[in-house]
């Protein structure tokens, strides 16, 4: 379940992400100068075009599971698309501060925090909803631990790996009941949505 790999993102100022919707006004993140991944890489642009088209589709995604939190970007965004319940996780203590830092700047009442959870992956805790931008082999390591942990109609997203995994994953995946739904390519990244 451990990853070596370093996950560093340099904000040296405070920034806001401005994330667009045809069809909705636009959701603004706040970050606060820090070090943590997660704000303009594309793998992180990805997960959020991920997570736009999985909201639109099916707005009533009770509870999530951010795996990999970094600064927190996907967890904020979850939860001001409207969804319930959010958990978040993250190894390294760091970047573990810094989302909740920018769960506060983000997101009013102490009750709508996204709570920290630790080792979901060796949990009961099923999830509707878990998005997952990792590299290297921890993905393809824990897939059947993670489609675990998703509930019967759940879905997955994936993020942090290049197209040339892409069939490699669906297979995987499939072999797991998790079926490709779509999928958003930024050469050479790309992020792709399950439903169990
Ligand atoms: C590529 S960053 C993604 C951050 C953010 N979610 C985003 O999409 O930009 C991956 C994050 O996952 C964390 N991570 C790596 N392996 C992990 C594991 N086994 N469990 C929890 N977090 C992990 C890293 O410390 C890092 O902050």
């Amino acid at each position: 379940m451990e990853n070596y790999d370093i996950y560093v993102e340099d904000r040296i100022e405070d920034e806001t992400i401005n994330i667009q919707f045809k069809d909705r006004d636009t959701i603004e993140i706040f970050l606060n100068k820090g070090s943590s991944f997660g704000s303009k890489h594309t793998t992180t642009l990805l997960a959020i075009e991920s997570l736009k088209f999985l909201f639109q589709k099916d707005g009533q995604i009770v509870n999530s599971l951010d795996l990999g939190s970094g600064s927190g970007i996907l967890s904020i965004l979850i939860k001001k698309l409207g969804g319930r319940f959010v958990d978040s996780c993250e190894i390294d203590e760091f970047a573990k501060m810094e989302s909740i830092k920018n769960f506060k700047s983000n997101i009013n009442k102490d009750l709508d925090l996204p709570s920290f959870v630790e080792a979901p992956l060796l949990k009961i805790k099923q999830y509707n909803l878990i998005v997952a931008n990792i590299s290297g082999r921890f993905l393809p390591d824990n897939f059947p631990r993670i489609s675990k942990i998703i509930k019967p109609n759940g879905y997955l997203i994936i993020s942090g790996f290049n197209l040339n995994k892409e069939e490699k994953y669906v297979k995987l995946l499939k072999d797991l009941n998790c079926l490709m739904i779509h999928k958003f390519i930024k050469k050479p990244w790309i992020s792709i949505i399950f439903k169990k």
